[in-house]
Parts: C-alpha cells; structure tokens; sequence
C-alpha cells in the first residue's frame, strides 16, 4: 500500500510519470474510473478552500466517493485515539487524504488504517503543493509543454517564514528536480535540522542555501515566491512575525533583481501589501491562479500514481 507523506515518497521516475498524468487530466476533464466506487476520507484538522475543493473534485472525476471529514465532528474532538479512528476507517474506506497540524498524525493515520494515505498539508511538509508548484513551473518554463528538463537549474527563492511547511517542502522538491533553491528570510526563521533529516531520509542530497539579504537571494532568480507570514498555529506571533518579516516582502523593487522573464508564486491565500505588494499579486508575471488550478491536476494524478505504480 503506497502512501504520499513526503515529495521523495515518489521515485524521480514515478514523480515524472506523476506529472506525465497531470499533464494528460489537465487537457480532459472527466469522469474516469481509476478508484470506481471507492470511498476516500478527507479530514481537516485545519482550514482549507484549494485542497478541500480540489481533492473532494479530483476524487469525484476518478470515479470515487469523496467524504469530507471534519476533525472537529468526529470522536477524535471527544478523545478517541488516532490508532482506533484509523482502524474502523480502514475497515470503510479506500484511502485517506489528511491536512493535520502534527506529522506524526498523517503517520499514525498510515500506519494503522491500512490505506493509502495522502498529506494534505501538516506542520513539516505540504508535498501536494510543492508537486503541484513543480509541475506549474514545469508548464512555465516549458512553454506550454511540461517537462522537468525545463526547470533543472532554475534558481528559486522562497521568502519569508523558511522554517515552515512551505519553504521545507519546497526545497525537498526543488532538491529533486535539479532547481536552485535559495530560502531567505530573518535569522529567527532559518530552516532546523528537521529539514536536513527530510532530505537524508529521503536519499536527495540536500542543494538549498539560505540567504538573510532578500536582494542577494533574488539575483538571476527565475521563480520569487513567497507564502503567509503567520501559519495556521502560529497567530499568537502576528505582530512580531509581521515586524521582522515585512524586508521580506515580494514587491517591483524586488523583482528588479531577478531575471526579466522571472515569475511570482505563491500557494494562497495570499495577503497583499504583507508579504506580496498588491502590484505584484496582481501583475502578469503572477501564476498564482495556475497553481490553484494545478492542485486539482496533479493531486489527481498523485492518486492515480498510488494506486497504479
Ligand atoms: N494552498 C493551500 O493549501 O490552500 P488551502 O489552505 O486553501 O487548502
């Protein structure tokens, strides 16, 4: 039973043929039977708008049942363990699509339901999105025709927060695929240990380098991307986070330092004028939208490869 908990739960090749899918569902949509009649759980310990809408799409058009489960109206809220909750699951469902706030609980989930188990974001690591960022930037760089040859040797830099779930799954991701990453952000959020341990659990060598000077980091850079100051958890921090974050911001000044053809990302929900100026969210070098889009492709896809591989 496959699961995708990490980027590297993917081989390269499978992570190629992953984007391979992506590529063939975004051209026709539809309703296929790749899990006909099956019944896939959904649960958010956390809020969400893109993963909730695009899996419980995405698992409609392979043919399945998606169940959304809200954690907050199951007896997890009441006490009862994640070890039963995943056993009586496992004897219902078909797979599992979990967005919780420990990693440790997409593992629990794994390790005792029995199903296929996807991550749909926890504390650590957001893989569906980094995939989904790859294969945007796949389609970009490509012009039109995505291929992982088209990014080898971008230069990347995520802004911001570079201990959180994005910068981490992004430098995973980007470590695979041959990109450039660099993570600049203050001091404060330089990436622990915990992501080295990623990469050498993984077998990827780790590539990122970090850089506190937000100018520095953006020269040559292909890809600005950036995400929310304060994470889901994390609003105790606001002010503080919003005062030492803000020379992080992704703005015109900025963008002056990278590559002309660079683009702006970034996974939603954004905040302009925090950490992306309003004319840069809006500008034409802004991919946000095909991110969004691209969560339905490629979780799809990401399914697909779980069953099938
Ligand atoms: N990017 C992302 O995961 O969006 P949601 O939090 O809306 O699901």
């Amino acid at each position: 039973m496959r699961s995708f908990l990490r980027e590297t739960d993917f081989s390269f090749d499978e992570a190629r043929e992953v984007f391979a899918i992506a590529d063939r569902y975004k051209k026709v949509r539809g309703r296929l039977n790749v899990i006909q009649d099956q019944s896939w759980g959904l649960i958010f310990f956390k809020k969400s708008t893109r993963t909730r809408l695009s899996f419980q799409t995405g698992v409609f058009e392979l043919g399945g049942n998606p169940l959304v489960l809200e954690a907050d109206d199951l007896q997890i809220a009441r006490g009862e363990t994640i070890e039963d909750t995943a056993k009586v699951m496992g004897r219902y469902l078909h797979g599992l699509v979990i967005r919780a706030y420990g990693h440790e609980v997409v593992e629990e989930f794994k390790k005792f339901s029995g199903l296929p188990v996807i991550n749909a974001l926890t504390d650590a690591l957001h893989p569906c999105q980094s995939y989904t960022d790859i294969f945007t930037m796949m389609e970009y760089f490509g012009k039109g025709t995505p291929t992982l040859e088209a990014i080898k040797g971008k230069k990347f830099v995520f802004y911001g927060d570079t201990a959180c779930n994005m910068a981490y799954s992004l430098a995973l991701a980007g470590g695979m695929f041959g990109m450039e990453v660099v993570l600049s952000g203050p001091e404060q959020f330089r990436p622990t240990a915990e992501l080295d341990k990623f990469f050498k659990e993984g077998g990827v060598a780790p590539t990122w380098t970090f850089e506190p000077d937000p100018k520095k980091a953006a020269k040559n850079a292909d890809v600005l991307y950036t995400d929310v100051w304060v994470s889901m958890g994390k609003e105790a921090e606001s002010a503080e986070r919003v005062k030492i974050m803000t020379p992080y911001q992704v703005n015109g000044e900025l963008f002056k330092n990278a590559h002309d053809g660079a683009i702006f990302m970034h996974c939603l929900p954004a905040h302009a004028g925090m950490e992306v100026s309003a004319e840069v969210l809006r500008s034409s070098k802004s991919v946000i939208f095909d991110e969004a889009e691209n969560r339905l492709h490629t979780q799809k896809a990401i399914i697909t490869g779980l069953v099938k591989f």
